[in-house]
């Protein structure tokens, strides 16, 4: 099927800065192939609206959380149930009332879970140094795998007139180059659409499904990736590029649960301008590689006839899921499936390209003022307390550890107290693979530069062990940096027994993660929480019933914990709801695809006794403490 792509041009001028007023409905459904999901605005195709914002604008994000009902509770768990978003690569600065930490989504650091049946307001001012390519997700268990997920654009004039030199430079040079520089001061005024691909692994069970096994005593922390979806879609795309448009932006967001994915266009070269919202210098290669959680831009000069051959591979244990995607002109036609293996892409190197990929602006941070090191592994022998599961730890601890039943932001601490970074100093981290795989790590709170990353089997790093093969490279690295500055973004990938070395400025107060992003390994703890500088303490705001169902609310279900702040919301009707079908990055009307089909019946996972009486009692504590709290506070 071909998309209807309204035709996004980028040559449009901007408006001033605006208040945004979105709206997330999020409920339980079925996708087409009879999986349960977790649908965004009534659709199933597992990925959400794009929202979009300029630099400088005001984000009102209304979440309304209506995936389970009193029975879904007690089959499911709160863990399946209960909600939160995080704005992946959104730093927002901490400024007096309006603390951006607060807006990070994370429950039990920085803020409280989102109940169904009740509702939240993300409202946050978008910085005006902040311009490019992210995405949104629940940070709850598993949940994005399950659908709440979505693209988050910020747009710029200032990137708008990049592209347009490095077209420029593009027209005057040609694209075989590598590294283009010495860009034209004026820009060239040449059609470009931008097309945004996100790109995920796919499994036939619903996540919550795979989690009982993946949490089950002995269970292992990589499920099979059975197949592969762009844009939500597990066939083949075909974008429709307008009429006369001579480039495309192609915006590449790793939105998935695990594996690294590859693109290729067929006889075209990638200009690289974007890693995880910082603008590079023009870079070029053949074959883009993205871990999870990751975003580039890239610019690709369409040849005037043939269509163009889109050749998307997805990593699973062994090789990769190949699929085909075209980019087609009016009246082209979408030719043969790639057939040839994905390992075999030119230029594919799965190793960061931190030394090409170099920001736009900015310099080297200077030399740290606090290094330390962090060693995670699989702690495959035995079922951690009181995990019931073989768990990841992070120098012996496991994430959860570190994460209080109340939000670490009001002073509520975990079994863990957060690791501390000097606040305002510049921190650099060594994160040490014990482990053999590759694994996507993110940080919250910030961009970081990415000083060294060993090759696999580098071995860990330990700053005062300098005759150590990893010590040796880090050192040769940071002697090269001197007059250039390393590749800058929030997730990278860190080969196995090898190690990566960020550094960053600790310069936004607050408690931010850092994160495998393979949600499968964060079930399992693999992360660590920063308390950053002196991590101001602010009014966190909580979820809140809405009116229109406050009167007949299940009593199952958790109360609000304050009446005033249901009070002092305006109903839902008031807000207008602009993410539309029309944002979404791709249609849902896919043909019938070779993959599996699972039958609806598999998609269920099986209640389990035990954790519902565990739920049962759990919410009974939930209420008689809400009902103390109440009249504690307003007797
Ligand atoms: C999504 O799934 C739900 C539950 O099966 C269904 O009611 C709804 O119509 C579906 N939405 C679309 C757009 O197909
Ligand atoms: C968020 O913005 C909405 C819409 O402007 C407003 O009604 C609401 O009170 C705000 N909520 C918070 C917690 O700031």
């Amino acid at each position: 099927m071909l998309l209807r792509w309204a035709p996004n041009l980028l040559l449009g001028a901007f408006a001033l800065a605006d208040t945004k007023l979105y709206e997330l409905g999020i409920s339980k459904g079925v996708s087409k192939e009879g999986k349960q999901v977790i649908s965004l605005n009534g659709k199933n195709d597992t990925v959400g609206p794009i929202i979009r914002v300029n630099s400088g604008d005001t984000l009102n994000l209304l979440v309304n959380n209506d995936i389970c009902n009193a029975n879904d509770y007690e089959q499911y768990g709160e863990l399946y149930c209960d909600t939160s978003i995080h704005f992946h690569g959104v730093v927002l600065n901490n400024n007096g009332a309006d603390l951006g930490v607060l807006h990070d989504g994370v429950p039990g650091v920085s803020q409280y879970s989102i109940p169904s049946g009740m509702s939240y307001w993300y409202n946050f001012t978008i910085p005006e140094n902040l311009c490019g390519t992210y995405w949104y997700h629940s940070h709850s268990s598993v949940q994005y795998g399950d659908g709440l997920r979505g693209i988050f654009l910020v747009d710029c004039d200032y990137r708008q007139k990049y592209i347009e030199r490095v077209i420029a430079k593009l027209e005057a040079d040609g694209t075989d180059g590598t590294l283009l520089e010495n860009l034209p001061p004026q820009g060239a005024k040449v059609p470009v659409q931008e097309v945004v691909m996100a790109v995920t692994d796919w499994y036939s069970k619903s996540s919550v499904e795979i989690l009982s096994q993946v949490m089950s005593p002995y269970g292992g922390p990589d499920p099979s990736v059975e197949g592969s979806m762009m844009n939500g879609d597990t066939g083949s795309v075909k974008f429709e590029v307008a009429e006369g448009v001579e480039y495309v932006a192609l915006r590449v967001i790793n939105t998935g649960m695990s594996g690294t994915n590859v693109l290729h266009v067929e006889g075209h070269r990638l200009c690289v301008i974007e890693t995880d919202g910082v603008l590079t210098k023009p870079y070029m290669i053949d074959t883009l590689s993205i871990a999870v959680g990751q975003r580039f831009t890239v610019l690709v000069k369409l040849n005037k006839e043939a269509p163009a051959r889109v050749v998307h591979g997805c990593g699973k244990m062994m090789g990769y899921v190949t699929k085909t995607h075209w980019l087609l002109r009016p009246g082209q036609v979408a030719g043969d499936d790639y057939v040839g293996r994905v390992v075999h892409l030119p230029g594919l190197d799965k190793n960061e390209m931190y030394k090409q990929f170099v920001p736009l602006e900015g310099e080297l941070l200077p030399e740290p003022s606090q290094q330390l090191s962090l060693d995670y592994e699989f702690d495959g022998d035995e079922a951690r307390e009181p995990f019931g599961t073989t768990m990841y730890t992070v120098n012996g601890d496991t994430m959860q550890e570190f994460m209080p039943d109340g939000v670490l932001i009001e002073g509520a601490r975990g079994v863990r107290e957060p690791i501390p970074l000097h606040g305002g100093g510049v921190v650099e981290i060594a994160i040490n693979s014990i482990d053999h795989m590759t694994h996507p790590w993110h940080m919250h709170g910030h961009t970081f530069q990415v000083v060294s990353v060993g090759r696999k089997r580098d071995g860990p790093l330990y700053f005062d062990n300098p005759e150590s093969p990893a010590m040796k490279r880090y050192l040769a690295d940071v002697a090269e940096w001197q007059d250039k500055v390393p590749m800058t973004r929030d997730t990278i990938n860190i080969p196995g027994r090898s190690y990566a070395v960020i550094r960053l400025r600790a310069d936004n107060p607050g408690f931010w993660l850092l994160h495998c992003h393979v949600e499968w390994h964060m079930a399992k703890g693999l992360g660590v929480v920063f308390a950053e500088g002196d991590a101001l303490v602010s009014a966190v705001s909580k979820p809140f019933a809405r009116q229109s169902d406050a009167a007949g609310a299940s009593t199952a279900l958790p109360e609000p914990s304050s009446t005033a702040d249901a009070a002092a919301t305006p109903t839902v009707s008031a807000v207008r709801a602009i993410s539309t079908a029309a944002d979404a990055p791709a249609s849902s009307a896919a043909p019938a695809t070779s993959q599996q089909q699972p039958s609806p019946e598999a998609a269920m996972p099986a209640a389990s006794a035990s954790k519902g009486k565990v739920l049962a009692i759990y919410l009974l504590i939930m209420c008689t403490l809400n009902v103390a709290i109440w009249l504690f506070f307003f007797r």
